[in-house]
């Protein structure tokens, strides 16, 4: 039924996370397409050529006419240098002009005081990691160093065997494996792309970026994760690969988080002004507390309630170690949203503050929508009514830690076994920690 109410929305591509690229040739006549035709040998392509089709995200600059319009400078033909290709190293190197690396070197490069850097619109050089500001983010660096792991370490083969024997799970259980691997394996692909393109250049402090640098590279081994699971099950790679645009319950919440990464991901886009500030703010919200916070915690439970009961426990042991992942990043994400709120009291007004909340809303109604998609009965010890209760007490943790109100009093967590599932290796427990956990240096003080 809803399956088929969907049919009548635009579904979502994958193509509109670059929207521009597929608006383009329709917009425009085809333009001459220079870097595309030009023989592989050819000299360099002008810059505009390569620049327009990379630019994602507006598509009023799509097609603006001004720099595909321009005709193209006449092309030399190549003639071999004269000289070795050593001699000719040698003599660019002795005649290579310096003054803009000195500019950039000697101008905003003067040694770096704590007090100078800012997690956003910071003009401090941004090449000195050090004297550390944001302890909280270099000890998350540290930890998520220290919790390194690898997809191949899980044995699979138990897992194996269960699905390819008929009776070893149930239609409902198969469902929930395969909608978990079709959901996660392209949503983190996603906060993956945000955090490559938009959040590292935005956020301005080095040990964050440090972080962040980490955190991206942990996102590429849950997406290997993912795919290994796929692969090792020898599931139908289309079919998983492709729910995030043609199972509702899995595209909507795709879809939302999509439309804050959009404009702000272009790289044209900067901040610097209340409304961009804002959008960036906005941003960080949407990827760390309603994606990583909110969207991944149903199938997380059902996956690793799945493991509690002796079933696909090499699937459950690779999500087991994601959401210890995950946790971090949520925390991380907290703490530089709060630290931003701190540094910037007159972005997080009314409105923001309302906006945060509704934004926190959004996402826990699209889980709870995913939880009755994947759970039409009961199964593994729970329901969707249950995982509705969990996600609303998850929905007031984060409102909590923007410093926002809870929106469901009283909520109950029906799954504690969550919280101590995560405590491996005689490890830090992190779920649902507490900011101020890891606070060492006083900076921040929102509680
Ligand atoms: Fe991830
Ligand atoms: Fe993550």
């Amino acid at each position: 039924m809803s399956d088929q109410k969907y049919e009548d929305e635009p579904m979502l591509s994958w193509d509109d996370f670059n929207a521009d690229e597929k608006v383009m040739p329709r917009a425009q006549p085809p333009a001459p397409p220079v870097a595309e035709k030009a023989p592989a040998p050819a000299a360099p392509a002008p810059a505009a050529a390569v620049a327009a089709p990379a630019r994602a995200g507006h598509a009023e600059r799509a097609v603006a006419p001004a720099p595909a319009a321009r005709p193209a400078a006449p092309k030399q033909p190549w003639t071999q240098p004269s000289g070795s290709p050593l001699e000719r190293a040698r003599a660019a190197v002795e005649n290579m002009d310096v003054r803009e690396g000195e500019a950039e070197i000697t101008g905003k490069s003067t040694r770096v005081r704590v007090d100078d850097k800012r997690m956003i619109n910071c003009r401090a050089d941004l090449n000195q990691l050090v004297p550390f500001k944001y302890d909280w983010a270099w000890q998350k660096y540290l930890d998520g160093c220290a919790n390194h792991w690898m997809p191949q370490e899980v044995n699979m083969s138990a897992d194996i065997a269960m699905w390819k024997t008929p009776e070893g799970l149930s239609d409902d259980e198969r469902r929930i494996v395969k909608r978990s691997l079709g959901f996660f394996s392209t949503a983190d692909s996603l906060v993956a792309n945000n955090l490559v393109l938009a959040t590292y250049r935005l956020i301005t402090n080095p040990e964050c970026r440090q972080y962040i640098l980490r955190q991206s590279f942990e996102e590429a081994i849950h997406t290997h994760a993912y795919q290994y699971c796929i692969e090792s099950l020898g599931m139908d790679e289309g079919e998983i690969f492709n729910m995030y645009h043609e199972i509702p319950a899995v595209a909507k919440k795709a879809q939302w988080g999509i439309q804050y990464t959009r404009e702000i991901s272009d790289p044209q886009f900067t901040t610097g002004t209340v409304e961009t500030d804002k959008q960036l703010l906005q941003n960080l919200i949407a990827f760390y507390c309603v994606l990583e916070g909110i969207f991944f915690y149903c199938g997380f439970t059902q996956i690793l309630s799945m493991g509690r009961r002796n079933k696909m426990t090499g699937v459950a042991e690779q999500f087991q170690y994601i959401l210890r992942d995950e946790s971090m990043h949520v925390n991380f994400g907290v703490d530089m949203i709060n630290q931003i709120k701190l540094e910037n009291p007159h972005l997080w007004d009314a409105e923001m503050q309302d906006k945060a909340t509704q934004m926190i809303l959004e996402g826990t109604e699209l889980e709870i929508q995913y939880a009755r998609d994947t759970m039409p009965r009961g199964v593994l010890g729970m329901n969707a009514a249950m995982m509705e209760e969990y996600l609303q007490f998850i929905a007031n943790r984060r409102l909590a830690q923007l410093g926002l109100k809870e929106q469901f009093p009283g909520a109950q967590n029906p799954f504690p076994w969550m919280s101590e599932v995560m405590d491996l290796r005689k490890e830090k427990n992190f779920f649902e920690t507490r900011v101020t956990e890891y606070q060492t240096g006083g900076a921040l003080t929102w509680e």
